[in-house]
Formats: C-alpha cells, structure tokens, sequence
C-alpha cells in the first residue's frame, strides 16, 4: 500500500484559494485581539468573529454546522484544551488564557488558525506555557523542508515540549487541508514510527499542538464538544495552515504580527 498516493498535490489555482481562505482566518484573530478583556463573554467573541468573516469578508465559518458544531469559532479558556463552545455565560476574567481557533471557507476552499490570547494580568507560569507552545511550532516550522520525513515534526515538537516538562496531548493532531477541513495526512506532535511519508512540495496542511502543564491525559465534556484536561491544569495551543514549497514552507496563515518567521 502507497500510502503517499492519499496525500493531495495542490495546484497553483488551489494554492492561490488556500492562501486567500488563510488571510482570511489568520485577520480574524488579529481583529479579534482588541476585544479580548475581562468582562466580555464567548458568545460575543464569537458573534464579533462570525460577523466579520460573513460581513467583512464573503466567507464562512467552517465550524459552524461542522459535525453539529453550533458556533462559528472555538474558544477554549484555561484547563479548555481544544472545541470550547462559545457561550453567554462563559466570561473572560482577569488572569485567563484563551485560544481561538478559526477556520473558514472562501471560494470553496478552507484556511485553519488559531493562536492564544491573554486577558490582562496573566501570571509567569501560564505565559511560559503558551511561549513554549508556540515556540515548538516555530522550531518545526523552520526545519520543514521538501524531502523531509513527516514523522519529523512530531519529533522536533515532542522534543522541546517535553524538554520543558510539559505534555503533549495525542488525540488531536494537524491535518492536510484543502477542499475539505480535514484530510490526509494526520500531522502527529509527537513521534509515530509508522509515519514514512515523505514531504512534498504542493501539500498543505496544518501543525497544531496542544500542550498542557499537567499530565496529557484529556476528556471531552457532556455537551459532547468540550475537551478539557483531566488534571485541570492549563493548556495552550497554536495553529498554522502550511504550504511545501520548493525549499521550505509558506505560513499561509501568517500574522503581521509574527516577524519572527519572515526572516
Ligand atoms: N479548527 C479545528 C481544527 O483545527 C477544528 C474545529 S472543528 C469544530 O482542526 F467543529 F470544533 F469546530
Ligand atoms: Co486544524
Ligand atoms: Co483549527
């Protein structure tokens, strides 16, 4: 079995889609950081977020209705690891750390974000978590190159992560994207020896590690989404959609904000 066959080349008009659906995703958690303070709640981060994608920017958001998901974008607070149901009741206070996570379709083709965000007097311990997270997203980001094997990644990830005594958690992982949200190949952050794909200019996917301070072990909550750790120690994570290009990678959903990575 040629396993490599199920990974999709996208062509230059594809490419051109996707890197649009990014900008898209990527502006909407720039926009959205202004509103971030203590006070405000979820539903109306969401309602904001759904707003501008719809309004502002002609496309959807991918999460809305995707396997019944009620609402336009994740929000997942604190201990939240990942598909926090944004909620009137849930309010932002002094001292939370939040990722939001976007995603949307423009022209038939998705783009997929997130990054976390800090509502006013965050203390040490929980900005060195998000740090560490988005540095090992960057650190696997720099070394992606065509030719590389896949499985590298999850070890680059793992690797600082576990340097720093956080943990990663396993059932989520990165995925290829495109005309669909979710394709082939699953991008583990973490290192899988059964991952001998080989990686290919033209292929797009994302990297997305969720760390937590804690033990890796998760549940998902009663309303079926919510996945929270099972220590209730906090947990952060970062998405990038990339592109392997000839030489490296584009980070098709790259913030102005993000110098780091244009150099
Ligand atoms: N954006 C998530 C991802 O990174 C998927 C969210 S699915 C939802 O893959 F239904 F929870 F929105
Ligand atoms: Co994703
Ligand atoms: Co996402």
């Amino acid at each position: 079995m040629d396993i490599i066959m199920s990974i999709d080349i996208k062509s230059t008009n594809e490419i051109i889609k996707i890197r649009k659906s990014c900008k898209i995703a990527s502006e909407v958690l720039t926009m959205i950081e202004n509103y971030i303070e203590p006070g405000i709640s979820t539903e109306k981060l969401n309602k904001i977020c759904h707003e501008y994608i719809v309004k502002k920017k002609h496309a959807f958001p991918a999460s809305l209705g995707y396997c019944g998901f009620p609402k336009s974008v994740c929000i997942s607070i604190n201990d939240v690891v990942c598909h926090g149901i944004p909620n009137k009741k849930i309010i932002l206070k002094d001292g939370d750390i939040l990722n939001i996570d976007v995603a949307v379709i423009k022209d038939e083709y998705y783009g997929d974000t997130s990054k976390m965000f800090f509502v006013k007097d965050v203390k040490k311990e929980a900005i060195d978590l998000c740090k560490s997270t988005q540095k090992s997203l960057y650190l696997a980001i720099k070394k992606i190159h065509p030719g590389m094997r896949l499985r590298k990644i999850g070890s680059i990830i793992q690797k600082y992560i576990e340097s720093k005594n956080y943990s990663i958690v396993r059932e989520y992982c990165g995925h290829g994207i495109g005309k669909c949200f979710h394709e082939e190949p699953q991008i583990l952050h973490y290192d899988a020896y059964d991952k001998e794909i080989k990686l290919k200019p033209g292929m797009i996917f994302t990297i997305e590690p969720m760390v937590n301070i804690g033990s890796k072990n998760v549940y998902t909550g009663k309303d079926g989404w919510t996945v929270k750790t099972k220590d209730k120690s906090l947990s952060a994570q970062y998405e990038h959609t990339i592109l392997i290009t000839n030489y490296g990678c584009e980070v098709m959903t790259l913030r102005e904000e993000e110098l780091l990575l244009k150099q």
